[in-house]
């Protein structure tokens, strides 16, 4: 199969990359190969390509957004906006990535989120990508908006992505200890996203190990999982909180998902967060 892949760089597009080329012809295409703002390079390289599936993988961050809202729009919700279009004049599928911040995290411990909960970002990056979602649905037809959250894997400077890998190094951490959420290891993102494709169901996923944690629950399993005491892991985590990181835009405080079309599909829970991040740690490290 043909399958175009944008923001091919990034973690969640490289990954995919790397999975699908296995056993498809992949135009995996990064931001320099293609600016997804730009609506006639959009078209014109669809329609060059002609892929069966699209992924989006385009994506303007959470503080890059705040400080800079038209080209989060641009990015977020125009771009999505202009592939799903080009998907449908070709006859695509196109899979988008969203995210747990359409949602506002209020208040603390209730239920986790589900598509039927009203979005409700409370920063630029949610609400541009409210809008993408928005847009991709409108433009096409066959389209799998695929919400995750909290995504780690190799190749990402991230807390996420790091935090095993400096705390086996005995370096200190900061880990936010007052904001909760699913978290994803991005390998089993892709299998719930190909599980996802081969129903032909188009609509709206939560897709998220299972589980909710903080930053500091994140970081104190990946030191037990690397085999040390806690007498050992707790002099290397020095326990934070979200206001005192002055981060740009504002972050919701309690984003757990949980996806009500998978349940429906029959597909079984993914795996506890501890599980997944045993996974991966077990598997950078080799
Ligand atoms: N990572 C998470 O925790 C998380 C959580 C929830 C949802 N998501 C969603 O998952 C998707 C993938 O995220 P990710 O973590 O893989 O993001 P990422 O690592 O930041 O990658 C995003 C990629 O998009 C590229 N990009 C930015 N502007 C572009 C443009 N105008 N045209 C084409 N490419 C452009 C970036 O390239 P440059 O850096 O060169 O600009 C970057 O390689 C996004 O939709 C994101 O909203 C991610």
């Amino acid at each position: 199969m043909k399958i175009l892949i944008t923001g091919a760089a990034g973690l969640v597009g490289s990954h995919l990359a790397r999975r699908l080329s296995l056993e498809h012809d992949v135009a995996a295409l990064q931001h320099a190969d293609l600016d997804i703002t730009d609506r006639e390079a959009v078209g014109r390289t669809i329609s060059d390509v002609k892929p069966a599936l699209i992924f989006n993988c385009a994506a303007l961050q959470v503080d890059e957004s705040e400080r800079n809202p038209a080209m989060a729009q641009a990015v977020n919700a125009g771009g999505p906006g202009y592939l799903a279009a080009a998907a449908r004049e070709v006859g695509a599928e196109i899979v988008h990535f969203s995210t747990q911040y359409g949602f506002d995290g209020e208040p603390i411990d209730r239920a986790a989120y589900t598509i039927e909960d009203e979005p409700r970002p409370v920063n630029v990056y949610g609400r541009t990508k409210v809008a993408g979602e928005r847009a991709v649905r409108d433009a096409c037809a066959r389209g799998y908006i695929i919400r995750t959250s909290w995504v780690y894997g190799s190749g990402k400077n991230s807390f996420l992505c790091n935090v095993h890998a400096q705390l086996r190094a005995g370096k200190k951490v900061r880990a936010i200890d007052d904001i909760w959420s699913s978290t994803t290891y991005v390998e089993d993102l892709i299998d719930r996203c190909l599980e996802i494709r081969g129903t032909r169901r188009y609509a709206t996923y939560h897709v998220v190990n299972a589980g909710v944690c903080t930053y500091y629950e994140f970081a104190l399993e990946a030191g037990r999982l690397l085999g040390l005491a806690r007498a050992e892991i707790d002099p290397l985590i020095e326990i934070t909180h979200e206001r005192d990181m002055r981060r740009i835009a504002p972050r919701p405080r309690y984003t757990p998902l949980r996806c009500l079309v998978s349940e429906e599909l029959g597909f079984p829970p993914m795996r506890d967060w501890r599980a997944a991040l045993a996974a991966y740690v077990r598997r950078d490290l080799e």
